[in-house]
Parts: structure tokens; sequence; C-alpha cells
């Protein structure tokens, strides 16, 4: 039996791709392997959002190098983001010669072909599409969890906020088909599924380009009448195009989880101006403040970009006053990466490396600080846990998410993976809750 492995990069967008990807190999004959040194087709399925991220991959490429040497039969691929631009591609197209197949974003549907060509010639196979063609589109994936499920809504981006390299790499924002959505959650409800996860890059601009347009929160609406399904979440979400009618559903609809990842990205007006984010910062607190009215308990995640172009010490410490405002319970801080071909990395005044990881560490330590005070209110109450797994230091602590998306570890057995069950919290840290089953 022919072993594949596929290591995938970046963000959930590019984990659902891999499920797509997954679904063609092991109908081409393939099964899943967790070996590297075992499989005979490894596809490197990459980020581009960041430069690390690109240097991961090549790092790695030079790695597989080797065992190409070794084992001359195995076939070696890249898709993903990176693969649709940039200079890291054009690299691996033209001196990776140890590469047999690339493939984009837009290619996902043409695997098959693209493998038979690559079977029938054994000569190197490069597709790369510019437009997503949404033709098609059948959901056909191996999901990597029997309880939890990544639905995609829309393709793309079109807001080019200035640092962001996602709408060159992955194009212009399509949205699926409601129906389509409709159908495959309503499936993975039938088949025992309880939470899914709408995926697109901006979903509150859902709909815009569709035939007869629908707006996100009627998508949410729809969603939400299906039985079983106990959890819906969706992300990302752009602040500029969250509105009241979003807000008020989130409210309403009991499936919708308590929870909204809304990327700030910085908490200066002047430096939110150059990234083209189209809000300000009062703005933004009066959308936190909405929320929290209108969801009791919600929590807030968030995106922050240090180092911007031009960000100066007062507009970082704008940064650090928002967090403290706005009390968020998780994010995602980034060092600002330069990506060719984005206006910001044609900015002058690149922020020195030195103090921008200085005020990394401090926005860092300002918002563990928060996590931990926040996660520590919560010692004493109990909340709805959907068991993921086993910790992987000790089998006989479950790991799971709250509807808030909070990380809980508890004492219990195997046998309530994929259950949802009620934890008494009586421990956290900035990042994890700790409880016992009630
Ligand atoms: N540098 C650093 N972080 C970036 N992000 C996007 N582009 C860059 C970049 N060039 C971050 C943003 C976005 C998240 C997915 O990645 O915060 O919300
Ligand atoms: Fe990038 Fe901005 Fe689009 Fe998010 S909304 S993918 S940060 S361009």
């Amino acid at each position: 039996m022919k072993k594949y492995i596929i290591q995938t990069y970046g963000c959930q967008m590019n984990e659902h791709d891999s499920e797509k990807i997954s679904y063609t190999l092991e109908g081409a004959g393939y099964t899943y392997t967790d070996h590297l040194e075992e499989a005979d087709f490894i596809l490197l399925n990459t980020c581009i959002v960041r430069e690390n991220a690109e240097h991961k991959v090549l790092g790695q490429l030079g790695a597989l190098k080797h065992l190409k040497q070794k084992k001359p039969d195995l076939i070696i691929a890249v898709s993903g983001c990176m693969m649709q631009t940039g200079k890291a591609r054009d690299i691996i197209r033209d001196k990776y010669r140890h590469v047999d197949i690339i493939f984009g974003t837009k290619n996902i549907d043409d695997l098959p072909y693209i493998l038979n060509e690559y079977f029938q010639t054994g000569e190197p196979v490069l597709a790369i599409e510019e437009e997503m063609d949404l033709g098609e589109d059948e959901t056909h994936v191996i999901r990597g969890s029997k309880h939890k499920a990544y639905i995609s809504i829309a393709y793309g981006c079109d807001n080019y906020c200035s640092y962001c390299i996602v709408p060159y790499a992955r194009g212009r924002e399509i949205s699926r088909e409601p129906g389509r959505i409709i159908e495959e959650a309503r499936i993975l409800a039938e088949e025992g599924y309880k939470e899914i996860t709408l995926l697109g890059q901006n979903v509150n601009s859902y709909g815009k380009t569709l035939r007869y347009p629908i707006r996100f929160p009627e998508l949410l609406e729809e969603l939400n009448k299906i039985d079983g399904l106990s959890r819906i979440r969706f992300m990302t979400s752009h602040p500029k195009d969250l509105s009241d009618e979003l807000i008020d559903a989130m409210g309403r609809l009991d499936h919708v989880c308590e929870h909204f990842h809304l990327p700030v990205q910085s908490g200066s007006d002047a430096i939110l101006k150059r990234m083209n984010r189209k809000y300000t910062r009062d703005q933004y607190m009066e959308l936190v403040r909405k929320l929290r009215e209108a969801v009791p308990g919600i929590a807030l995640s968030t995106d922050i970009i240090v180092g911007f172009p031009g960000e100066t010490e007062a507009d970082f410490l704008q940064t650090l006053d928002l967090v403290k405002q706005a009390e968020f319970d998780a994010g995602f801080t980034f060092i600002y990466s330069p990506r060719p071909g984005t206006p910001a990395a044609r900015m002058e005044e690149q922020v020195p490396k030195e103090i921008v990881s200085d005020r990394f560490q401090r926005l860092v330590d300002e918002m563990y600080a928060i996590y931990l005070r926040k996660n520590r209110a919560r010692i004493g109450t109990t909340m709805e846990v959907l068991v993921d797994g086993t910790s992987k230091t000790d089998t006989a602590v479950l790991t799971g998410r709250t509807r808030t998306h909070h990380l809980v570890h508890f004492p219990g057995e195997p046998t309530m993976i994929g259950q949802l069950v009620d934890v008494r919290i009586t421990g956290a840290t900035s990042f994890t809750l700790e409880g016992e089953q009630v």
C-alpha cells in the first residue's frame, strides 16, 4: 500500500484544503502516514503570509532532497499560497529539481488530472490557476475530526490591507452558493458532527458575489435551524464589515458560539489608515462594546501586528491601551513581515528590529496578563466542553474547547471524545483552563 503525508503550514483555510487534497490522494490509492520516512508521496501545503512561513518550507524542501536521493521513487509535491505568487515560488519551480508536482490553491479540484499527467509522463507537473472556478463545487474531503468540521463559505479577499499578500495569493473574493453550504452542513449533522467552522478571509462580506446575493447573518440564520449542529463558528471577520445585523444574530441564534475573532491589527488611527483597514480605533471599540452588550459572556480574540512601517512609540502605546480596554480573551500577535509586492513593503521608515522585539515583548506580557486575569475569573463556573482528544502528555486527561473557544483540560475517559460535557473550572493559566466533569 502506498502512503502519503501532508505537512500543512499556515491557517485553517490551508488545513481544510489539505483535507480536500487527502480525498484525492486516497482515491488514487494512497493511505495516510504520520511518518515522513515511510511516505511515497510527500506534500507541503504552504503559507505565504509571513516570511518565516516561507523559510520553513524552503528548509523542509532542502531536507527532502536527501530523502529523495535515498528513495528515488518518492514523489514530492508543493501546493498552497506560496505557489500562487512570489520569489520563493519561482525559486522552487526553477531550482528545486527534486519537486515533482506544483499546484496552486485554485487547482485542488484538478488534482486527479494533475496526478494522472504525472503518472503517465513521469515529468514534473506545474498547475497554477489565477481564477477560482466554483463550477462543480463538490465537497469531497477526508476530515481530520469526526465531530468538528470546516466548511468553506468564501475564497479570496478584496480588502488589500497594505501589509497583506493574501489578496495576491488567493485572489478576488468569491462566495460559495448558500445552498451548497447548507447541504454540506446538513450532511455533517446527519453524520454526527457537532461543530462547524465557516471559513473565509472575511466572512462578514459573504454573499456579495452571488447571483442572488444574501448576507452572512442570513446564512447563519439558515444554518442555525439544522438539528444536531450544536456549535457554529466562523472566521475571519473584518471590523469594517461587522454589521449590527450580525451582532443581533450572534445574540439571537443559539447554536452560534459566544466567541468572536475580530482582528484589530493596531490601536493607532494613523497606523490603521496606513494599513488600509478602513476603521478607526473608536469604531473598533464601539463594536467591542456592542458585541459584549448583545452576547453576554462573549469571548473576543484578535490579531495584532507590531512594527508596521512608521509605527512610533506613541502609536504602539495606543495599541497597548486598546488591548487594555478591549480585554481580549485570546489573540495572535505578529511581528510585521514585509511581503514583496505589497504597498507596505515599499513604505519607508521600516522599524528597527530591536525596537520591534521590545514592543512585541511588552505587548504579549500585557495580553498574557489579561488572559490570565480573565481566565481566573472563570474559576468556579461551569462550561460546556466539546471533547477533542486526550492530552499529548497524559492520556488520562482530556482536552476540548468551550463555546467561547477556551482550551480546557480535565480528567476523563477517551470514550468521551466527541461528546459535549459540562466541566466545572478549577484552575487557570493564560492559555488553558483546568476542570472536572460535573
Ligand atoms: N506581517 C505580519 N503579520 C501579518 N498578517 C498578515 N500579513 C502580515 C504581515 N505581512 C497577520 C494579520 C492577519 C493574520 C492572519 O496575519 O494580523 O490578521
Ligand atoms: Fe489580508 Fe486584510 Fe484580507 Fe485579512 S482582510 S486576508 S489581513 S488583506
